[in-house]
């Protein structure tokens, strides 16, 4: 693939001449790095300041050089050293961890962290204005919201027919294993990736599946771990692994996994000294446990919160996190109980445990209550977690959503479930604010996403679906930043400065929600994909009569899940009260989740004056005439970029337009024949 396809957005283009003339000067002559050590993130921060200042400018700068005279010069520190040698930072200059300070007023630039990865975040923000011909002269300082800023990756260490290694990646096979049982030998990939998530501030990666596989935690693999976490480490990127709870068990010889157990305790406590021995700044563990046929404490009818604060406490002294998932359900429920609900698990199984958890575990929670479906509410548990720490998960890769062949720009979706005000004690409080820990008062929050980028030379498959990597490191920082403003900037980064291109990208990207939305799953039906096996194309079928939980509960007369209380699962219920009472009713749902609160006839009436029927002929034909646009508008900017990457995009987006008229087809086939009401438009399918 093209030129840049590993630098993703991190390209450090030149500039035209008509961008740079008669700026050049004001550029410092020298990078002083101060007291950086070899491998880390401060030395990092100057060698990728010089070669973005090359690369962009074409100015080649010494760093730290022996004599400098008088030059002008780029101070990059951390807040602590920079005192030591030249006095305070000026007054209002508050930093917390990983926060930085620019200053681009003064003939020397300063960029200081408040600590080493600060510094080098800093250093990446100046590039990426300059990249974007952005010669600011200002002051900037900025914090993150949250100091749990982590990507998640599915690799396995061996590779299966179906999914190459990584569970629901599309971007080829995984960059740490082999597919054989083992660490990789060659692992260029890794410190390429670790610029990657740096440039958007993400600070750690867990390097294995959450299905995970206890073998990497033995013989040589041990010292493979060791190896990523040494080329991360000087990207200021810290890893984190995924622990199979059974490992006692399947590893340690011991004949239980029991968390109250005192040789499994040992078992943990030694393991994770082990772990930390090599890796002294591991970020901690992710755990699924009793989730889809995977073993946790209640097999010994222990609590979930037993269950995490085992490893919390293996975990303590070295200051890691526990980041437990709240991903558990029983994937074998009974379809013919109109009470059950999937949808209720997580308030079920983790309400009333909160307050129970050590206080270095933060629970997990996936975006919606069911599984990164493209339209759900916000997971009901985010009201119930006072005294508990909480993280967001999100998918980058995008699973149930086209699979990186289908153009989906997620932000938008994202946003909508920051922005949802849970109205928890009838006040304010936006899901984002909850997440941050301002709503309860808690002190660590922190947003995750199931990234899966592998060995493609895209790293995901599909150069446009970057845009999501990068626009998840910018929210888990900054979550109030808008979706077009984040795109724009991932658009010059990737493609220059092209109007053209920039409006293209945007113009699609931001139809690629509502149109994915529109030829799949829609009024809050669920995507109506495989679930069964690929979660790829359309089959409506596969969401009832098995025990996953994720139904619809359509008939000959009628759809959808009623989740009312006075009637049905009452998931409504487990909002807080002004929200639960909006959805209890049809009156005051909204259009987009009525399927999912409501069990009603196709004929009735939705808020937009159509029946629920006509919505879904109409949506779907809308949806596929919007993703027919798509190779038209990409089209226009043919020769404004390198043919490859324009050729690659156009594939796909070709492939997305056909593909949607199979979604179109097949889902308005399936319910004109379920329902037999025909389309008030007459129209039929192609053959
Ligand atoms: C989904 C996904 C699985 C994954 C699971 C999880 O169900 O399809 O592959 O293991 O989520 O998040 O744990």
């Amino acid at each position: 693939v093209a030129e840049d396809g590993l630098n993703g957005w991190l390209r450090y283009a030149k500039l035209d001449d008509c961008h740079t003339k008669g700026r050049l000067e004001s550029i410092p002559k020298t990078i002083i790095t101060l007291n950086a050590t070899k491998d880390s993130p401060l030395e990092t921060a100057g060698t990728e300041l010089q070669t973005g200042i090359s690369g962009i400018l074409g100015l080649d700068l010494e760093i730290n050089p022996e004599s400098s005279s008088n030059a002008t010069k780029f101070v990059i520190s951390t807040a602590d050293a920079y005192k030591a040698e030249y006095g305070d930072l000026p007054e209002g200059v508050d930093l917390i961890d990983d926060g930085f300070y620019l200053n681009t007023k003064d003939a020397d630039v300063l960029i200081i962290g408040s600590n080493q990865r600060g510094a080098l975040y800093g250093v990446f923000e100046y590039l990426s204005r300059l990249a974007q011909a952005d010669f600011f002269k200002d002051v900037y300082v900025t914090n993150p919201e949250v100091p749990v800023r982590w990507a998640n990756q599915w690799d396995n260490l061996w590779a299966n027919g179906t999914h190459g290694s990584i569970e629901r990646g599309y971007g080829g096979v995984s960059i740490f294993y082999d597919g054989f049982g083992h660490v990789r030998e060659d692992l260029s990939r890794v410190p390429l990736l670790g610029r990657l998530l740096s440039s958007v501030r993400i600070n750690a990666i867990v390097i294995n599946n959450v299905n995970a596989d206890a073998s990497l935690f033995q013989g040589t693999n041990l010292d493979g771990i060791q190896r990523i976490a040494d080329l991360f480490r000087p990207w200021g990127v810290q890893i984190g692994l995924s622990q199979y709870f059974a490992s006692p068990q399947t590893i340690g010889g011991l004949d239980t996994f029991d968390p109250l157990d005192e040789g499994v305790i040992t078992f943990w406590t030694d393991l994770t000294n082990e772990f930390y021995r090599r890796v002294p700044d591991l970020a901690g563990f992710v755990v699924k446990a009793n989730s889809e046929g995977q073993p946790g404490p209640i097999t010994y009818n222990r609590t979930l919160a037993e269950g995490a604060n085992l490893f919390a406490k293996a975990l303590k002294p070295h200051g890691g996190l526990l980041m437990f998932r709240a991903f558990v359900y029983n994937h074998l429920a009974d379809w013919e109980d109109w009470h059950a609900d999937r949808a209720n698990a997580q308030v079920e199984f983790f309400g009333e445990l909160d307050g129970k958890f050590d206080d270095n575990v933060v629970v997990q929670i996936k975006y919606g209550p069911i599984d990164f479906q493209v339209r759900e509410p916000v997971s009901p548990l985010f009201g119930h977690l006072r005294n508990t720490d909480v993280a967001i998960e999100l998918q980058v890769t995008q699973e149930y959503l086209g699979q990186q062949c289908h153009l989906f720009y997620l932000p938008p979706l994202w946003r909508s479930i920051f922005d949802f005000d849970m109205r928890v004690d009838g006040k304010e409080s936006y899901v984002r604010d909850i997440i941050s820990g301002k709503v309860f008062n808690r002190k660590r929050g922190g947003y995750t996403a199931v990234t899966n980028v592998g060995m493609n030379a895209t790293w995901l498959g599909s150069h446009l679906a970057m845009s999501n990597l990068y626009a998840f490191g910018r929210l888990a920082w900054e979550p109030t930043l808008d979706s077009v403003e984040i795109l724009e900037d991932w658009t010059r980064l990737t493609f220059g400065l092209s109007r053209g291109i920039r409006e293209a990208v945007t113009e699609m990207s931001m139809l690629s929600w509502p149109a994915y939305e529109n030829y799949t799953g829609n009024l809050g039906i669920q995507t109506l994909t495989d679930i069964l096996y690929t979660h790829y194309g359309p089959k409506p079928a596969s969401q009832d009569n098995n025990g996953w939980g994720q139904w619809t509960r359509a008939n000959s007369e009628s759809i959808g899940m009623d989740r009312t209380c006075w009637n049905g699962t009452c998931n409504a219920g487990q909002y807080p009260d002004e929200v639960a009472q909006r959805f209890e009713e049809t009156d005051t749902t909204p259009d987009d989740l009525m399927l999912w609160f409501h069990h009603v006839p196709y004929t009735f009436k939705l808020h937009s004056g159509k029946s629920v029927i006509q919505h879904f002929y109409d949506a779907h034909y809308e949806g596929a005439e919007t993703a027919a646009t798509f190779p038209d508008i990409w089209e226009n900017v043919r020769g404004k970029l390198d043919d490859e990457r324009f050729e690659h995009v156009l594939h796909r987006l070709k492939y997305q337009a056909g593909h949607s008229i199979v979604w179109r087809d097949a889902i308005n086939e399936f319910y004109r024949n379920l329902s037999g009401i025909p389309d008030e438009a007459g129209r039929v399918r192609n053959h």
